[in-house]
C-alpha cells in the first residue's frame, strides 16, 4: 500500500516524547514490510541537521488565509523516505511547540505541505496516517478541498490519538486560515457557535479510522473520566475506534545493542547490568553501595505523570529504605522545583537531572533496578516496554498502556513483570515500592521478575501487523 505519514515529531530529530519513537518506529516497520511509505515532518530550527544528509528537493508557495509562506522541502533517508518542510518562519522557535498566536498555522503548514508534496511527487496514498491535533484536519481536508483530485481518490484517513487530552482548540476567528472556508459547515457547529475550533475533534469525526495506542486507552476515553470532552464524540464512532499497542524498536532500545549505554548485557549474563548502575551513579555523583535498589524515573514533568504522589510519600519511603532514586526530566516549574527540593533532603540517595538527554534515558533504563510511573493516565507508554527489555521492574499506576503490558508479580506463582496499584493515591503507591522494596530482598525473586520482563516481545514486527490489519480494512471499505 502507499502509506504517507504526517506527524510532528520523529525521532532522533525532533522529540519530547513517545510520538517521536512511534513516528521513526512504524514507517520503518512497514517499508519492510514492502508498503510504499513516506513521512513529512517539520524541520523545526532546532533539528540537528549534522545527523543525516538534508537533500534539498523542490520549493513551493503555501498561503494559509492572509498568509503567505516560502517552503522548502528536504529530503532525508534510507529506509522510507522522510520529508523534512522547511518554513524558518514557522518551524524556527527554538522549540517543537509553543504557545504563539500562530500555533494553528504552523501545524496547518506542514498538512498542507503534505499534500502539496503528494502532488508534486505524484504519490496517490491508499492511507493517509495522521497523528494527533497538528496533524487531524488531514482526514477534513481530503474529504472536501481535494476530493476531485484523482491522486486521493481511493485515499482513506486514519487517525492515531496518541494523547487526547491535547485537542488543538483554538478561537473561531482563525477559519480563514484553514483554507476551509468553503465548507466551515463541516466544523462542529455548536463549538463554533461558542467561538472555537478543535481541531482533533474534527480528526474524530472526519477520519475513516480511529485507532490509539493501547486497547486499555481505546475503552478509557469513551467514559467521562478520561474522555477530555470528546467521549461522546467516540462513542458515536466506537466501531471505528481501535487500540493497539505501541511496539519497541529494539534496535535502538534493548540492552545487548545499546550504543548509548558503557557495558552491554543480556538475560543470559546481566554482569553489564551491575556495571551500568555503578557507572549511572557515578556519573550523577551518587555513592555505589551494593544490594541498595535503585529507582528510575525518565519523563515529561507534567500533571499526565502523577508526581504529585511523589512529594507526600517518597520522603518517608527514602529515610525509612536508604534506597535511591535517578530522576531525569523537565516540565512544569512546580514538578521541577519539588524534584530540587527531594535531591536537597536527600543528597546521597536522589539526584534531579532537569532537561532532556537521550544517552542518560538509556543509561537509566540500563542502570536502574525499578523504574516508576505512576501516570494518572497513559496511552500507550513506551518507558515501560523499555524497561522491561533493560530488566528494569516497573512499578505503574494501572492505567491505559501501563496497565496492558504490566502483570502483577505474584510471588507464589513467579508470575508477572512488575508492580500496579490500582488507585491513584499515596497509598497505592506507597504499597507498590514497598512491595519491590520486598521483593528486591530476595534475589530469586527479583531474578524471575527480571526474567520475565526481559522475555516480552513487543517488537513493532508484532504490533505493525496489526496496522497493517487497520489499513487493510479502510481500503475494502472504498
Ligand atoms: P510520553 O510520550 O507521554 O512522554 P512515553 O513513555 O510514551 O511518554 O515516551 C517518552 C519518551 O520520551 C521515551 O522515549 C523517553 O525515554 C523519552 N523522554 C522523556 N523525557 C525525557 C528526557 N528528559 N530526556 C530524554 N528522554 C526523555
Ligand atoms: C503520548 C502518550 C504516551 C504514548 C506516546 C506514543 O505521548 O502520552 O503514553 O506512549 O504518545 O504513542
Amino acid at each position: 500500500m502507499n502509506v504517507l505519514f504526517v506527524a510532528s515529531e520523529l525521532a532522533p530529530f525532533a522529540k519530547t516524547g513517545g510520538l517521536a519513537d512511534v513516528i521513526a518506529a512504524l514507517p520503518a516497520y512497514l517499508h519492510r514490510a514492502g508498503h510504499q511509505v513516506l513521512v513529512v515532518v517539520p524541520l523545526y530550527d532546532t533539528v540537528d541537521v549534522s545527523k543525516a544528509h538534508f537533500e534539498a528537493v523542490f520549493d513551493t508557495d503555501l498561503r494559509l488565509g492572509d498568509h503567505q509562506y516560502q517552503i522548502k522541502f528536504f529530503r532525508v533517508g534510507s529506509g522510507p523516505p522522510i520529508f523534512f518542510v522547511h518554513c524558518p518562519a514557522l518551524f524556527g522557535r527554538g522549540r517543537i511547540y509553543t504557545s504563539d498566536s500562530d500555533e494553528h498555522r504552523r501545524f496547518l503548514a506542514l498538512q498542507f505541505a503534505a499534500i502539496i508534496l503528494c502532488q508534486r511527487m505524484g504519490f496517490a496514498p491508499d492511507i493517509v496516517h495522521a497523528h494527533d491535533w497538528q496533524t487531524a484536519l488531514l482526514p477534513m481536508m481530503i474529504k472536501t478541498l481535494f476530493a476531485r483530485d484523482p491522486l486521493f481518490a481511493k485515499t482513506r484517513s486514519l487517525l492515531t490519538i496518541h494523547n487526547l487530552n491535547y485537542q488543538g482548540s483554538f478561537p473561531s476567528a482563525i477559519g480563514p486560515d484553514t483554507n476551509l472556508g468553503s465548507v466551515a459547515h463541516l466544523f462542529h457547529n455548536e463549538l463554533l457557535s461558542a467561538g472555537r475550533v478543535n481541531f482533533l475533534l474534527q480528526g474524530v469525526l472526519y477520519a475513516d479510522g480511529i485507532t490509539t495506542v493501547s486497547p486499555t486507552y481505546a475503552n478509557e476515553i469513551q467514559t467521562e473520566a478520561h474522555g477530555a470532552g470528546l467521549d461522546g464524540f467516540l462513542r458515536a464512532r466506537r466501531t471505528t475506534v481501535v487500540g493497539i499497542l505501541n511496539g519497541v524498536d529494539y534496535g535502538e532500545w534493548s540492552p545487548e545493542c545499546d550504543r548509548l549505554i558503557p557495558h552491554r548485557y543480556s538475560a543470559a549474563d546481566l554482569t553489564g547490568k551491575e556495571l551500568n548502575k555503578q557507572a549511572l551513579l557515578e556519573s550523577l555523583g551518587l555513592p555505589y553501595q551494593p544490594r541498595v535498589p535503585v529507582f528510575g524515573i525518565v519523563s515529561r514533568l507534567v500533571s499526565q505523570k502523577g508526581f504529585n504522589l511523589i512529594a507526600p510519600v517518597m520522603p518517608e519511603l527514602l529515610r525509612r529504605h536508604g534506597f535511591q532514586l535517578v530522576v531525569l526530566g523537565s516540565g512544569e516549574p512546580g514538578l521541577e522545583d519539588m524534584f530540587s527540593r527531594l535531591q536537597r533532603a536527600f543528597p546521597r540517595q536522589v539526584c534531579f537531572y532537569r532537561g532532556f538527554k537521550n544517552d542518560l534515558a538509556h543509561l537509566i533504563e540500563a542502570g536502574a533496578d525499578a523504574f516508576l510511573m505512576p501516570s494518572v493516565y497513559e496511552p500507550c507508554g513506551l518507558n515501560q516496554l523499555y524497561s522491561l527489555r533493560y530488566g528494569t521492574v516497573p512499578i505503574v499506576h494501572r492505567t491505559g498502556g501501563l496497565a496492558d503490558t504490566v502483570r502483577p508479580w505474584n510471588p507464589s506463582s513467579g508470575t508477572g513483570n512488575g508492580f500496579l496499584f490500582e488507585h491513584h493515591d499515596e497509598a497505592g503507591l506507597r504499597w507498590a515500592v514497598l512491595a519491590a522494596l520486598a521483593a528486591y530482598r530476595d534475589p530469586a525473586q527479583w531474578q524471575t521478575l527480571i526474567q520475565n520482563g526481559m522475555a516480552q516481545d513487543f517488537s513493532w514486527e508484532v504490533q505493525g501487523k496489526l496496522y497493517e490489519w487497520v489499513y487493510q480494512r479502510l481500503g475494502e471499505g472504498n
